[in-house]
């Protein structure tokens, strides 16, 4: 039996990480010793001290039920303190903090939560391919596509982000897939640098 895939999801270009792991299968089938540089798996474990405090709360009957859907009170009010002291920026637990099932599904549900069908958003090029694809193609928005060139050490162009009139800008910083970083004195305002 064969299932016809939606329109939305035929127009999704190929999975880069998918098409490089057929690549390392059939390699490795081959016989060939492969070390992966694709996909940036953590190759040191967590600390101890985090995987037993897993395993202490995970035996607990009272957190085997669902938790609060915005995330426990406890935990966003940690995120906003980290947030505080390690950036010195304010956020309210309450209404600006959600937990996520990962950033990869936060970044397709915040989309769909703010984009219109043709809504332009800007997406850095190269970057992470989700913001193409669960981002804008799954929401019908317009990329415009905001080149991270190596003149410009791979920092975002401030100038093309007004141009651009768009109402969402995906960034992450430093770049994945360039490593980017900035000076803290640096700016990246095109005439500065
Ligand atoms: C920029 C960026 N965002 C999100 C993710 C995915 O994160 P998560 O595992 O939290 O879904 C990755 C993974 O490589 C990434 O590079």
């Amino acid at each position: 039996m064969s299932f016809e895939f939606s329109d939305k999801i035929k127009k999704l270009p190929p999975y880069i990480f998918f098409e490089i792991e057929k690549i390392l299968e059939k390699k490795r089938r081959e016989g060939v010793e492969v070390i992966s540089l694709s996909i940036g798996d953590p190759d040191l474990p967590p600390p101890k001290f985090v995987l037993e405090a897993l395993v202490e709360e995970a035996a607990k009957p009272e957190n085997h039920g669902y938790s609060n859907s915005r995330g426990e009170p406890e935990f966003r009010e940690a995120i906003a303190k980290w947030m505080k002291e390690r950036f010195n920026v304010d956020v309210d637990p309450e209404i600006e903090i959600t937990a996520l099932i990962g950033s990869k599904e936060g970044i397709s549900h915040l989309a769909r939560a703010f984009l219109n069908p043709g809504d332009k958003v800007i997406v850095p090029d190269p970057g992470y391919p989700a913001y193409l694809n669960g981002g804008v193609i799954l929401n019908d928005a317009k990329p415009v596509f905001m080149p991270l060139s190596k003149d410009r050490s791979f920092l975002p162009d401030v100038d093309f982000i007004a141009e651009a009139n768009a109402k969402i800008m995906f960034l992450n910083y430093p770049n994945n897939p360039t490593g980017a970083v900035i000076e803290k004195h640096q700016r990246i305002f095109r005439n500065n640098l």
